[in-house]
């Protein structure tokens, strides 16, 4: 029985994985879960799996956990649990948020079923080094790494010539760029083919969140960015594709459906027997795959352009990026304003090398402080 611990078990992730663990329950047991806030799901939960642990970033809300369960609370509680002794952690916590319990859960499980790219991007180097010689791996759970997970089984890195992301453009594929300066927030949180928490959804938009996939792959598969294109495919069931040096093709298809590269990553080396939902070819009219359009998504430039400085300009993306979309969806900036304001930032920022989590957290507060001067500037 392989222990499981699921954090951000109420999100979008969390909650496919654990209808992943629902059918898996003779091999996987749910030993802790943890959410932001909502405490009426993570009851729901806990009265369904029986974990040991139950943790809640929202220390106002604790008394409100129901069930026999020990109880943690706030960030620091969210920590205490990702340390449990575990075989699995799936890492669902959106954000920079999940830096902390990445590192915290790093020696203490065998697999980390790492959804969260937003940590890869700010601090692999503090990761990398911790990961070594701690008995834990990173089998990644996004749709794209796992796709690049998967390709490399089949492609030495040293005969690898290039990896294609796949993106599916989002809403506004094929909108004009002047009408982005209208975007409505309801329209972006509309995306075509996946049904994501809010961050994600508007980076889908915006298409910075493929950036974060090309510095997740750059990092985690160790893939020189200049072998990373993102290629625009509205079909969304190719996942990547990876071009060997003898100019043979492989790609990943699956359904689009986060259960599936959770159960991928469950049961690696193995493979389940039970499908999740197979694909049918038969039913795919075309597969289109098309230039990005970096004018009309400026901020994929950018994020692309951060992976390049590199040292502290990822983490300062990331974190600029985060405010941002938070501004945007309370209404205080609109669509267009994002990629100005992530220009901004960037330009006033001197990327250094970094080899501590306090100064990693340090750039992050600055970006974030710099988002806030950034807004006044921008039109
Ligand atoms: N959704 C997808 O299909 C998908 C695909 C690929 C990658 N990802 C990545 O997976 C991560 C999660 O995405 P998501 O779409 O599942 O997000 P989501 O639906 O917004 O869920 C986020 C989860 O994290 C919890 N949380 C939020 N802030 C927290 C904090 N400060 N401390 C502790 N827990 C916190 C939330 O709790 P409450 O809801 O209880 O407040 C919720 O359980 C992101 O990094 C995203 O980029 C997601």
């Amino acid at each position: 029985m392989n222990k499981v611990i699921v954090l951000g078990s109420t999100g979008s992730i969390g909650k496919n994985a654990l209808a992943v663990l629902r059918k898996n329950k003779s091999r996987f047991k749910v030993i802790g879960l943890s959410a932001g806030g909502n405490v009426s799901l993570l009851n729901r939960q806990i009265a369904e799996f029986s974990p040991d642990y139950a943790a809640l970033q929202d220390e106002s809300k604790v008394k409100r956990i129901k069930g026999k369960v020990k109880v943690f609370s706030g960030s620091q509680g969210i920590n205490a649990l990702a340390r449990m002794k575990s075989d699995v952690v799936i890492l669902g916590i959106s954000g920079i948020a999940a830096l902390e319990p990445l590192l915290e859960c790093i020696g203490n499980t065998r697999r980390v079923l790492l959804a969260n790219k937003e940590s890869i991007v700010s601090a692999w180097p503090l990761i990398k080094t911790k990961l070594k010689n701690s008995g834990t791996e990173i089998v990644p759970v996004d749709s794209e790494a796992n796709a690049i997970f998967q390709l490399l089984l089949g492609i030495k890195k040293r005969f690898l010539n290039k990896i294609y992301i796949t993106a599916s453009g989002g809403p506004f594929l094929n909108w004009n760029r002047k009408d982005l300066a209208k975007v409505k927030i309801s329209q972006a949180l509309k995306h075509p083919r996946w049904k994501m928490g809010k961050r994600i959804t508007i980076d889908s938009a915006s298409l910075v969140n493929k950036g974060f996939e090309v510095m997740e792959a750059h990092f985690l598969f160790g893939i020189p960015l200049d072998k990373i294109e993102v290629v625009i495919h509205p079909q969304s069931v190719v996942h990547s594709l990876a071009e060997a040096s003898d100019g043979c093709l492989l790609a990943s298809f699956f359904s689009p459906d986060m259960r599936i590269p959770i159960n991928y990553a469950l049961y690696y080396p193995d493979i389940s027997n039970t499908p999740l939902k197979r694909l049918d070819l038969y039913s795919l009219e075309k597969l289109e795959f098309l230039r990005p359009d970096f004018k009309k998504f400026p901020g994929l430039k950018l994020a692309l352009e951060a992976a390049m400085q590199a040292g502290t300009a990822p983490a300062v993306f990331a974190a600029a990026d985060e405010e941002a979309v938070r501004l945007f969806l309370e209404g205080k900036i609109s669509f267009n304003q994002i990629p100005q304001v992530l220009r901004r930032v960037l330009l006033k920022h001197r990327p250094v090398k970094f080899s501590s989590y306090k100064e990693i957290l340090f750039w992050i507060d600055w970006a974030k402080q710099k988002v806030a001067e950034a807004c006044r500037m921008v039109s």
